[in-house]
């Protein structure tokens, strides 16, 4: 491969109602990357296999036109960006982890440190299933069907971005240069935003107590804001970092600027946490108005239309960069 195909590529799992802390971490920044205009245009993807390590196939599909309307909802624009979901291309997926596979063994596998969390949050090596095990190989293929030259996520998954740059550099050695190395790119700080809770937990929908669910009833959203674990006048926690980074997304300059001043405050000693949250409390709750009648103005069949688009360009890259690895593999005769 000379050239990279794809300047932006990204991908989410497909799981039942996306909270804030996504909106903030990994919508956003291709939002941004998408105004700017200055890469090519970004090509996202629904990863609904991935979602297979944990969930039933039915469930994982409901998920997926949800998912892609959460991102139309907050602004992804189908004109700007391709979409497409991991399932479409799922031949071309399942050959490139099988020819990836051979490059890294059972010991390398198990090592990589997401895998032994999530196998130890279950119970253990004897009940983890094996697709479990080939996620950063999935992860690879994804990333290297796509010709991706960087690849915006969260540092937790800078690990699944080093196995797929070893696996590059293994397989080029042995087969000669077919892959060029994807690079991570910093989605930002948002993607660490907290639970509510106070738990110092990342915000995320297995703690429903402490995270915004776009989907949700507002009225609830709303509480878990009043109840939200703050800060002592004076202090900048961390709890208190999380809520001013939703404050910010969700406002307006104008806003931001009330806010800014509520936290000089704060900053200064004096008691305004309650005047914070009424205030979060205001703009959060407009916002998820809004974002939910935008939500629900998407049609399916607008959705199926635009999926079909993103599964085209998908497939065409994945089936040159196939070609290119069994040509050089041996896998076929040129
Ligand atoms: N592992 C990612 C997550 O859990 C999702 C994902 C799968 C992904 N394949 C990818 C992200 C390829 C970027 C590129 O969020």
């Amino acid at each position: 491969m000379k050239n990279y195909k794809t300047d932006i590529f990204t991908g989410m799992r497909a799981t039942s109602g996306m909270s804030i802390a996504n909106l903030i971490g990994v919508v956003d920044p291709i939002l941004c990357i998408m105004q700017d205009g200055s890469l090519g245009k970004p090509m996202i993807f629904v990863a609904d296999l991935h979602s297979l390590t944990t969930e039933e196939p039915n469930k994982t599909q409901s998920y997926v036109l949800h998912v892609i309307k959460d991102y139309i909802a907050a602004g992804l624009d189908p004109e700007k960006v391709d979409l497409f979901v991991q399932s479409q291309i799922m031949d071309e997926v399942s050959k490139m982890t099988i020819y990836l596979s051979r490059l890294i063994t059972v010991a390398e596998l198990l090592r990589v440190p997401t895998l032994k969390e999530k196998i130890k949050k279950g119970n253990g090596e004897a009940t983890a299933n094996t697709l479990l095990a080939f996620y950063p190989v999935m992860m690879a293929a994804d990333i290297l069907l796509q010709g991706s030259r960087y690849v915006p996520v969260g540092k937790d998954q800078y690990v699944h971005l080093e196995v797929t740059n070893d696996l590059v550099k293994r397989f080029n050695k042995k087969y000669g240069d077919v892959f060029l190395a994807p690079k991570p790119l910093d989605s930002g700080e948002g993607i660490n935003i907290l639970s509510l809770t106070g738990s110092g937990k990342k915000m995320s929908k297995s703690e429903p107590n402490g995270a915004i669910l776009l989907d949700d009833d507002i009225d609830v959203s709303l509480k878990k804001i009043k109840r939200a674990k703050s800060a002592f006048a004076g202090d900048m926690s961390e709890d208190l970092k999380s809520l001013k980074l939703i404050a910010d997304y969700i406002s307006t300059d104008e806003q931001r600027k009330e806010f800014e001043s509520i936290l000089q405050k704060h900053l200064d000693g004096e008691q305004v946490m309650g005047e914070f949250k009424d205030l979060l409390v205001e703009v959060l709750g407009r916002f998820l108005e809004e974002f939910q009648e935008k939500k629900v103005s998407i049609s399916d069949d607008y959705v199926l239309g635009v999926l079909e688009k993103g599964r085209e360009k998908a497939k065409a890259n994945a089936g040159e960069v196939i070609s290119e690895v069994e040509i050089a593999m041996g896998m076929r005769f040129v």
